[in-house]
């Protein structure tokens, strides 16, 4: 699977956004995005969250000065950032220059970063990842139990409000394609199997640095299996409903892999008992559509924060929003394309 893969809405799409027209109060839900939320023990002062963007940009795998700026420009006063995915332990992955938390020298560099989040008044979660999509043997399992573990708790010594564990696009979940056939003669997927390893990691890590600080990602209607949509409603529920047992702080859903499919997290947001985030498309109107209907508690934004540092100020003040480019969201320089997309104020400033 290649980087595009994050790409999950057309361009056009999010061009609508752009032109920010729908009016709130006319569909009855005046900036619902802008309330607050209690979340286990954080208060966030709104309800968009940053989410979680690999960038490619640490290099030899350690997060960069140009990181800290990226990352501190996007900080709100009680909002809540998701770190890019950060891998556990060294391992091939098919992105460039991505972070990792296993080192000591890994460790500093994030301190840095999360006090001049923290220095912002906003709350900070560090993506952990493993960066196979493969079922793992017996061995290899419990080693990366142990290594996700470990990840959590340098996540948490580094001063990151916790993490969240990433189980969506393929990773974690659902590799087993293992199917039983009923008496019935009904192939059903084994639920089991396919969270196993998954359920194992949440349980370590919880045991490791509590469950409110713990936040699950997981995109139910992944591309990366064979199963059926029934399979994967099945799936998404088992799972939300095992992550209940571990009481973990929330589950951060990632809706869409594919436009033609019908992609509705409500059996999740049913079944799970703590918070949700989603995301996937979310324009500021849906935004405050999906809190407002309790679709969802937070919704997460990709590709406008990436290039909206000061995105809930402007969602706040209805204002225009910068374009992405597409272009440098894995390369080009620690600047352009990274830090150098301007706010509002810069904007004024310059002209
Ligand atoms: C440049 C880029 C990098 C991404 N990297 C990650 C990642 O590291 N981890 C992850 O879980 N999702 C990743 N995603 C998915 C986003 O977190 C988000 O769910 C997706 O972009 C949909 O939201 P949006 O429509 O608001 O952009 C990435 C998306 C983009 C655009």
């Amino acid at each position: 699977m290649g980087l595009e893969t994050w790409m999950l809405v057309e361009e056009e799409e999010l061009e609508l956004v752009m032109s920010n027209g729908e009016d709130d109060n006319k569909a009855g839900h005046e900036q619902a995005l802008l309330t607050p939320y209690q979340m286990g023990p954080f208060l966030l002062a709104h309800r968009i969250v940053h989410a979680p963007m690999t960038r490619c940009r640490a290099s030899g795998g350690v997060p960069q000065p140009e990181t800290l700026l990226y990352y501190q420009q996007r900080s709100s006063p009680g909002g809540l950032l998701v770190a890019e995915a950060t891998q556990v332990m060294p391992a091939e992955s098919e992105y460039g220059d991505v972070p990792g938390i296993y080192s000591v020298e890994q460790a500093e560099a994030w301190k840095d970063i999360v006090k001049a989040v923290h220095d912002k008044k906003a709350v900070f979660f560090s993506e952990i990842w493993h960066s196979a999509r493969k079922t793992l043997s017996e061995s290899e399992s419990k080693m990366l139990v142990q290594k996700f573990r470990i990840a959590a708790r340098n996540a948490i010594s580094a001063g990151f409000d916790g993490v969240e564990i990433h189980g969506a696009h393929g990773y974690l979940v659902g590799h087993e394609l293992l199917r039983e056939r009923g008496d019935s003669g009904v192939e059903t997927i084994i639920q089991k199997n396919a969270c196993r390893n998954a359920l194992e990691i949440v349980e370590a890590v919880v045991d490791e640095i509590g469950g409110h600080r713990v936040g699950f990602r997981f995109s139910p209607f992944t591309e990366y299996t064979d199963y059926k949509i029934s399979d994967q409603i099945k799936l998404g529920v088992y799972l939300a409903e095992e992550l209940n047992k571990h009481k973990i702080l929330y589950c951060h859903f990632l809706e869409r892999m594919d436009l033609n499919k019908d992609a509705s997290i409500e059996p999740f947001r049913n079944a799970f008992k703590g918070t949700v985030i989603t995301s996937g498309g979310y324009t500021r109107e849906g935004g405050n559509a999906a809190i407002a209907s309790g679709k969802a508690d937070l919704i997460a934004y990709g590709r406008l924060f990436l290039s909206n540092p000061d995105l809930p100020k402007r969602f706040q003040l209805k204002a225009p929003l910068n374009k992405y480019d597409r272009g440098t969201f894995y390369s080009g320089t620690k600047v352009k394309g990274y830090t150098d997309y301007p706010t509002l104020e810069e904007l004024e400033f310059q002209s």
